[in-house]
């Protein structure tokens, strides 16, 4: 998969993908939407709840989301453990030419990440353990449960294949009950998937540009 280097509103970096017309993360900014979607309205949602916290993110990527993770575990004395799936890894010499904060420590520790093998896993310090899975979606099997899902594929207009209720049967059997999945997507299809499945379903405001994005919760 081709990717090239862009630059959103606020600054911070994303890919280009040119073979789908899509980026990695909003062109109004990356790092504001990875923090409000994920971290204000996933991890700080799961966080209030429960200290440990076991979250599976599908599509890795260029791990904003895990490095904003383990910033925000340790700043809030959690405990993470955190799978990242990813079907097509990014290259060393693109993610090498990413900085998202400038922050000399969070850019230390988001090499550290990055340069972790795949299928290894490793307990940076007590709150946070990151395991990266180079295997899509369809294809993993696991017995794991999580409290929490990033779902952070490319959108329905570019990835069909990733909204298919079947992808959202199957991470509702690896949600504990209380759990919940997040995305930016707010798509009406895409949440009567999740209603059909039994999770309460809660559109939420978005990040910038964005009216409104997703929450479903396993009651
Ligand atoms: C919107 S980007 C993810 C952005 C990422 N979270 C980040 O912060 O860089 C979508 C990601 O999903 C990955 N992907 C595409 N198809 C997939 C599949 N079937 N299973 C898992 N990951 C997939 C892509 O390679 C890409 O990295």
């Amino acid at each position: 998969m081709k990717r090239e280097l862009r630059l959103t509103s606020d600054g911070s970096p994303t890919l280009y993908v040119p073979e789908l017309d899509e980026t990695y993360h909003s062109m109004h900014g990356s790092v504001q939407e990875a923090q409000h979607v994920f971290i204000q309205n996933g991890l700080t949602y799961i966080g209030s709840e429960t200290k440990q916290v076991k979250i599976l993110e599908v599509g890795f990527g260029t791990g904003l989301n895990a490095l904003l993770t383990a910033l925000y575990a340790k700043e809030n004395a959690l405990s993470v453990h955190y799978v990242g799936l990813e079907a097509y890894p990014v290259e060393e010499e693109i993610w090498k030419a990413i900085n998202y904060l400038d922050d000399p420590e969070a850019k230390a520790f988001y090499t550290q990440i990055m340069a972790l093998p795949f299928g290894v896993t490793k307990a940076y310090d007590a709150s946070f353990t990151l395991c990266k899975l180079a295997f899509s979606i369809q294809e993993w099997a696991t017995t794991e449960k999580f409290d929490l899902i990033y779902y952070d594929a490319f959108g329905p207009r570019a990835q069909p294949e990733m909204w298919a209720l079947a992808i959202f049967e199957k991470l509702y059997y690896l949600l504990n009950p209380g759990g919940a999945i997040v995305t930016y997507c707010a798509q009406g299809q895409f949440k009567r998937h999740l209603k059909s499945l039994g999770l309460r379903v809660e559109g939420l405001p978005g990040p910038p540009g964005k009216r409104e994005m997703t929450r479903g919760v396993k009651v």
